[in-house]
């Protein structure tokens, strides 16, 4: 089938590639020229493994090219996916969606009869429906599909997703965009189909459930720290009950990125639109207890440093907001090294792929080529992003270059026993 993709970010240019891996004829689309003409010579304009394999192996088929024109699109597709930003609009909860409303307009005016548009972007509820008048006007029909995807594993989640969601009120639409999916759904991957606002639900559900799990094990965390607790055991006992389970129970700084925590505040804001505020009351707190890790990482470090980060020198390790991505939005890493900052402290961060996005927007942070770099001479190093670099770092390599053996470590995601017998004061969220 011929494709096209509008909006070529960390959802659109993986889905736009693995569609073509699918098999099918794929146009992607953006505003951004300069993104457009990267993807067109084969290059990923952002970190994502395996997708820059993917997608010069999809323009070599020749079933897969880039544009900027709406027209072209129009003219090209039987189904177009929507896969624009819809950030948090500034100084609100709600999500800005000025992105969606011009690329669903700009659609509109292309679209041929008979032609399918997917919804994929997470979008308020009430958004699928809106939209569909104007599609079903000229002719084309509208479907939700939202996507699950994971920055990191964006390949393999769009080629091998979880579950596919879709929701409309025609069938033979429903049905068409299955065909898209032959090769994932014949493979058993479960298919939900359901109506619009069902559909939009399934994505704003999942992530404030996720968002509600890490955010109550960094609760059971504080409770932790005032009472000797440790926060990694607790969660490994109460992991091993199948009905809880192990994953998304890691205590630590939290969770950050471009979906979470705007999710959750867009949903807060759409429910008291719709007039349900307090079914989603919890959220505020699921979001209050996120933010307060980041401030309490701080204070870690002030106590490590005998009570004042004035003039102290530290070493950030991590920029990204979680490992195997280079995406810093809303990054509890870059949060906590701007407050260390601010609180006098001259800091120097050293991230594996984030770096060149951090340095963009944070430019008043110091940026070194390499963790060793950041640790040199360092009073305290702050571990908040757990890349396996990190992770498989041995304790000598960063003891031999800092003032003081101090790390704390935000993710407990390191061996405190092998750091502690290197002479290291190891400091963790949750932990004695
Ligand atoms: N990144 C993820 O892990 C992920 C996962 C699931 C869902 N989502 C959702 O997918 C959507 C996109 O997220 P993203 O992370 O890819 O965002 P992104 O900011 O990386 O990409 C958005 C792209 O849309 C382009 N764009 C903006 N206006 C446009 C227009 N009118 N026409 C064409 N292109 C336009 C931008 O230039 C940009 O390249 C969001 O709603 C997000 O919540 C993202």
């Amino acid at each position: 089938m011929r494709l096209t993709v509008i909006g070529t970010g960390y959802l659109g240019a993986t889905h736009a590639a693995a569609m073509a891996e699918l098999g099918h004829d794929v146009l992607g689309l953006d505003v951004d020229q300069s993104k457009i003409d990267r993807l067109n010579a084969g290059e990923v304009p952002f970190f994502e493994p395996g997708l820059p394999e993917l997608l010069r192996k999809s323009l070599d088929s020749g079933r897969l090219r880039f544009t900027t024109s709406y027209d072209e699109a129009g003219a090209f597709g039987e189904v177009h996916f929507i896969c624009v930003g819809t950030p948090q609009r500034k100084g609100e909860y709600a999500a800005d969606m000025t992105y969606v409303n011009a690329a669903a307009d700009s659609l509109v005016s292309v679209l041929r009869p008979g032609a399918l548009v997917v919804g994929k972007s997470t979008v308020p509820l009430g958004t699928a429906a809106r939209l569909a008048e104007s599609i079903e006007q000229v002719g084309a029909e509208l479907v939700w599909n939202p996507e699950f995807l994971r920055e990191g594993y964006a390949v393999e989640d769009t080629l091998r997703p979880d579950r596919v969601v879709m929701g409309g009120h025609s069938g033979a639409a429903l049905k068409q965009l299955a065909e898209v999916y032959a090769v994932i759904l014949d493979a058993g991957t479960p298919l939900v189909c359901t109506d619009f606002a069902t559909a939009e639900l399934v994505k704003v559900a999942a992530n404030s459930f996720l968002a509600t799990k890490i955010s109550f094990i960094n609760a059971m965390a504080e409770v932790c720290e005032v009472t000797g607790a440790d926060v990694t055991q607790l969660a490994t006992a109460i992991g091993h009950d199948a009905r809880i389970g192990h994953r998304f129970l890691n205590a630590g700084l939290g969770f950050g990125g471009g979906c979470l925590p705007k999710d959750i505040r867009a949903f807060m804001a759409r429910a008291g639109e719709l007039g349900v505020d307090q079914a989603l009351s919890f959220l505020k707190e699921i979001d209050e207890i996120n933010l307060r890790r980041r401030a309490r990482m701080v204070d870690l470090a002030r106590e490590l440093c005998d009570g004042t980060l004035a003039g102290v020198r530290v070493a950030v390790l991590g920029a990204a907001f979680k490992p195997n991505s280079d995406d810093i939005r809303d990054s509890p890493a870059l949060d906590v090294a701007v407050s260390v900052q601010r609180a006098g402290a001259a800091v120097r961060v050293y991230d594996p792929q984030a770096m060149d996005n951090a340095r963009r927007d944070y430019p008043t942070l110091a940026y070194v080529p390499s963790a060793v770099d950041a640790a040199q001479d360092a009073d305290v190093v702050l571990h908040l992003t757990e890349w396996a670099e990190f992770r498989a770092m041995r304790p000598s390599l960063l003891g031999a270059v800092v003032a003081e053996r101090r790390i704390v470590d935000g993710r407990n995601a390191l061996d405190s026993e092998a750091w502690r017998a290197e002479g290291w004061t190891y400091r963790a969220l949750g932990r004695p």
